[in-house]
């Protein structure tokens, strides 16, 4: 093995070390309401800045950051995983047919982020900047306002099997949602709670297509769908047609307001998605629909608390992580999937950024480690020197 090699070989295992080890120390840390005022004041006005020219240009902007904002949280934590691009040896998240072609609004991020390292460079993190993205957009589509506790860190690792599996598919029923939400530490109410951002965006047909045409084997149109409402929804998603493209407003009254018109659809059988209308099947959730439909300002409330929670997911703070300096990409150069069977017993790493540390292959957990860190320059060679 080249030195070269060893020394990337021990670069990945003193990340992962690190990782592991900042996590634990870190863990005490707290997010901050007001985490940038005196490193970086101007940090949550130029979000909103960017977030106000994007919402101008594209009303569809507001509802993809802060669909963006919940998958991010949903997978690895809020750690802006979402926002790293694919590398031509890792298929990241945002190329998971859960969020490939659907996800919307990076463009704001990165222009966000342009904007603030030029400001106050390496300060400010991807994932805060999604999280206060996030509530600049309910707020502009006219929802509460609400503050966010930032110091998030951003995570170095993002991949497309880890989005498929911690979000909720569209045709997930009350029960699997309720686990799904439980498993990030979201109560069923917080679940219903959140739901109501459908209220804003759009879906594309091919999201609740079955509902139309192929519910089951003997009966094609979902029978808890409102017929006149399927009817339109048939005529704007021909059956079989190959525009991948075709999409539909989730609340078509108010599609860029977020008002409560989304609990009022589902009361009337008009929810979209099949996770939508199965809210009423289980008696408390169906209770905290009618509830939300009838009681605006409550759900205003109950909505922004529940979007400070879900940001909580998982977050990274103090020196664990990184700050990215664009949030397509990692700072680590580095693309590995597995090491192991380290020859020398110990190795001492340098990594930019990082404390000096002195790893052995002994330790353990580093032997076998597998682990995708996303980067400018891949090292396919690695994989297979190991
Ligand atoms: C309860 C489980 C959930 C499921 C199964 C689900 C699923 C979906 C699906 C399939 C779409 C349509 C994507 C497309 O085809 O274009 C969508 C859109 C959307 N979702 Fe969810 N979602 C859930 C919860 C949430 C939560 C918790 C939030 C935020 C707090 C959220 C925010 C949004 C927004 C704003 C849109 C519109 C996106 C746009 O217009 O670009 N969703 N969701
Ligand atoms: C299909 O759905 C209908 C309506 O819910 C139901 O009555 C029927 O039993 C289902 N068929 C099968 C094969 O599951």
């Amino acid at each position: 093995m080249s030195s070269k090699k060893l020394t990337r070989v021990s670069i990945i295992l003193v990340l992962v070390m690190v990782l592991v080890l900042c996590y634990c120390v870190e863990l005490e840390a707290q997010l901050q309401v007001g985490f940038y005022s005196s490193s970086c004041r101007i940090a949550e006005f130029i979000v909103k800045d960017e977030v106000r020219k994007g919402f101008f240009s594209d009303r569809g902007v507001a509802a993809g950051l802060v669909r963006l904002h919940f998958h991010d949280c949903f997978v690895r934590g809020c750690d802006a995983s979402v926002l790293i691009d694919t590398t031509p040896s890792n298929t990241a998240e945002k190329d998971s047919p859960a969020n490939n072609p659907s996800l919307r609004g990076f463009e704001v991020i990165d222009k966000a982020k342009a904007r603030l390292e030029a400001a106050c460079k390496g300060v400010v993190s991807c994932a805060d900047i999604v999280a206060f993205a996030a509530r600049d957009s309910v707020e502009i589509t006219g929802g509460l306002g609400y503050d966010v506790p930032a110091g998030r860190r951003d995570g170095r690792v993002s991949l497309s099997s880890e989005a498929s599996a911690n979000l909720p598919p569209p045709f997930f029923n009350v029960n699997q949602l309720t686990q799904t939400f439980a498993n990030k530490g979201l109560t069923q109410d917080e679940m219903a709670t959140l739901s109501g951002a459908h209220t804003i965006g759009r879906s594309h047909c091919t999201s609740f297509s079955n509902r139309l045409y192929s519910y089951n084997t003997t009966t094609s149109q979902d029978p808890s769908i409102d017929k006149v409402y399927a009817g339109q929804l048939k005529q704007q998603c021909p059956q079989g047609s190959t525009n991948a493209n075709l999409v539909v407003p989730m609340n078509p009254a108010t599609p860029s307001i977020t008002d409560v018109g989304y609990y009022v659809d589902v009361l009337a059988n008009r929810g979209l998605l099949t996770s939508d209308q199965t809210l009423l099947t289980n008696s408390a959730t169906a209770n905290q629909v009618s509830q939300n439909a009838g009681n605006p300002l409550l759900w205003r409330s109950k909505f922004a608390a529940a979007m400070v929670k879900m940001g909580r997911i998982g977050v990274m703070t103090g020196t664990a992580g990184e700050i990215r300096a664009n949030c397509r990409r990692s700072m680590v150069v580095l693309q590995v999937t597995s090491v192991g069977n380290g020859r020398p017993s110990s190795y001492v790493v340098r990594v930019d950024g990082l404390p000096d540390t002195t790893v052995g292959t002994g330790d353990a957990g580093v032997q076998r480690v597998a682990i995708v860190a996303n980067c400018d320059k891949s090292t396919p060679e690695l994989a297979s020197s190991t």
